[in-house]
């Protein structure tokens, strides 16, 4: 089982603005997140990022399995989407046999959570040409670094690039 870690960012691996605004992100992000998507056994996200798109997700993937990662063991969710208390959980609600990818997609604390555990597998983000100075970054502060191998560039949705590396585990 692969856990890829999606995020599409600015050039200097911002996510969004403080505010959670995304303005400078653009279709083509929106485009690779749902080809990733689909391509997957399901999808992992915190609390903060599944209130912002459960619902734009789901109007694409009805049957998709979505976990949101939250401490809150009351919190209420909709058909199809499963509460777990930490990134273990989630990934365990995912792992079949069978089953090859599950995406982590965002945002940047639960990234941070999935560093620190050595969960994340692979990486891959859309970049967009523009610096963003303030905002929330791919990855909380509180994680480690994670040291990559490049898989692949693919420039042919110019000019957004979609980046794809292997994380090394030492
Ligand atoms: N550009 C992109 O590709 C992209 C993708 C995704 C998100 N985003 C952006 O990222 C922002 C949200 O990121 P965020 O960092 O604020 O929030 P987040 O990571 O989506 O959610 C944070 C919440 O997840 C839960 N959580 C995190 N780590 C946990 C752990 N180890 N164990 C249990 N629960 C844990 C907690 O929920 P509780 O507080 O409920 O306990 C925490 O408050 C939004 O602005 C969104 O637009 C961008």
């Amino acid at each position: 089982m692969t856990v890829t870690l999606w995020m599409a960012v600015s050039l200097n691996g911002m996510s969004a603005r403080e505010d959670q605004s995304e303005d400078f992100l653009s279709k083509t992000d929106w485009e690779m997140f749902l080809e990733l998507v689909r391509a997957c056994e399901g999808v992992i996200w915190g609390r903060v990022t599944h209130q912002l798109f459960e619902q734009s997700v789901r109007s694409h993937f009805a049957e998709l399995p979505i976990i949101v990662v939250t401490q809150n063991s009351t919190l209420s969710t909709k058909p199809g989407s499963i509460r777990a208390s930490s990134p273990q959980e989630a990934v365990a609600l995912l792992t079949r046999p069978g089953s090859n990818r599950i995406l982590l997609a965002g945002g940047s604390q639960l990234n941070a959570a999935f560093a620190r555990e050595g969960l994340i597998d692979e990486v891959i983000l859309a970049i967009e040409p523009v610096v963003v100075a303030k905002g929330i970054p791919m990855v909380a502060p509180n994680a480690p670094d994670l040291r990559l191998s490049l898989v692949g560039v693919e420039d042919s949705r110019s000019p957004t690039l979609r980046l794809h590396y292997r994380v090394l585990k030492s």
